[in-house]
Parts: C-alpha cells; sequence; structure tokens
C-alpha cells in the first residue's frame, strides 16, 4: 500500500464503531521519512476538530518538550493507536486497537523510522510489550528488528502530576541524543 491508498482505506474505515461518532480522521502527521516517530493513544476532542494528532493541551505539552531538547515537529511523524476519537475520551476498548493496530503498522512500513517513541502506557504495552510498566520503564530504550523504541510519559500525565516532567525532560534528552548518535 502506498500513502495514498492507505489514508484512502482508513477514511473509509468501519472496522469498529468509533467511525460512525468521529467528527473526523487523524491519520498522522509530519514527516513521511522521519527518523523519529512518536506514537499516542488516541485523538481527543481538539484532534477530531482538526484532523491532526496532538494539537490539543497534551499537544502543546509535547510540542514544548521538542522545542526544549532541538527537535522540530516537522521533522518527526506524529500518529496514534487509533485513528478515531473514543467518546468522551474514554480509553481505547481493546478490540478497537486490534481493528486499528494494523493502519499504524502500514505507516511504520512506510516510514521506515529509526526510532518509535510511545507516548504513555497505553501506546507502551500495545507496541513494546502488554505488561509495560510505564513508572518503571520510561525512556528504557529497546532494540527491535530495524528501529528502536521507548516509551515516554504521555503528556497528559505531565499536565495531571507536575512532578514527572523532570523524568519527561530527561527522557526527551535521551532520545535526542540517541538520535544524534546514530546519525553520527
Ligand atoms: N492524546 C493522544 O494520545 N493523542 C492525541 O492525538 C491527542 C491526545
Amino acid at each position: 500500500m502506498d500513502w495514498s491508498e492507505l489514508k484512502s482505506v482508513c477514511e473509509n474505515c468501519t472496522a469498529c464503531p468509533l467511525c460512525k461518532t468521529r467528527t473526523n480522521l487523524v491519520f498522522g502527521t509530519g514527516n513521511r521519512e522521519a527518523d523519529l516517530m512518536f506514537v499516542g493513544e488516541a485523538p481527543g476532542e481538539q484532534e477530531d476538530k482538526t484532523g491532526i494528532p496532538f494539537v490539543g493541551a497534551a499537544g502543546q505539552l509535547l510540542d514544548k518538550y521538542l522545542a526544549a531538547v532541538g527537535i522540530e515537529r516537522d521533522d518527526v511523524y506524529i500518529a496514534n493507536i487509533l485513528k478515531c476519537r473514543p467518546p468522551y475520551n474514554r480509553d481505547p476498548l481493546p478490540e478497537e486497537g486490534d481493528a486499528c493496530i494494523g493502519y499504524l503498522r502500514e505507516q511504520v512500513k512506510l516510514i521506515r523510522p529509526k526510532m518509535i517513541v510511545c507516548l504513555g502506557r497505553i501506546s507502551a504495552i500495545r507496541l513494546i510489550k502488554p505488561d509495560y510498566k510505564i513508572t518503571r520503564e520510561h525512556g528504557e530504550i529497546v532494540r527491535r528488528g530495524s528501529f528502536a523504541m521507548t516509551a515516554v510519559y504521555h503528556p497528559s500525565a505531565l499536565l495531571r502530576d507536575a512532578s514527572k516532567k523532570e523524568d519527561m525532560f530527561r527522557d526527551m534528552k535521551k532520545i535526542k541524543a540517541y538520535l544524534d548518535e546514530i546519525k553520527k
């Protein structure tokens, strides 16, 4: 599948009921040749309105961390496990994740990033391992075939608990250093 085929398949997807309640598909955004890819959980209200991932309060905080460590948002690719918003921002249901994850895998195949960063526990559980413990394992870099993976706290968790911000800054600096190192 190429990008336009994939986008059209997603736009026409009826594999789970979220296609009926969403306003816009939130396909993903950014550099399709990125070395670095971020994967969140699911679109929220602002993302559903605009069709762009991470544009609400959590996204604005993510932008601050990217800027603070010298990563341009335009250089990375940002997507979610789910491409449609769950009503009232509830956690994605396992069957919604199952229905949608194949599209993310196609995006990864097309981008071929050098590193995938899971934003939050739900993404890490889905992409790294089912028993991922975000408080213990955030920032640990693991190799998976042709790319590396890690997870950081979800920006909305930082909005709720400012004591996590120091860890987030440290993890983001580590991610930037890893990318700089592999580009040498
Ligand atoms: N939270 C997410 O996980 N993804 C978004 O796109 C926005 C908020």
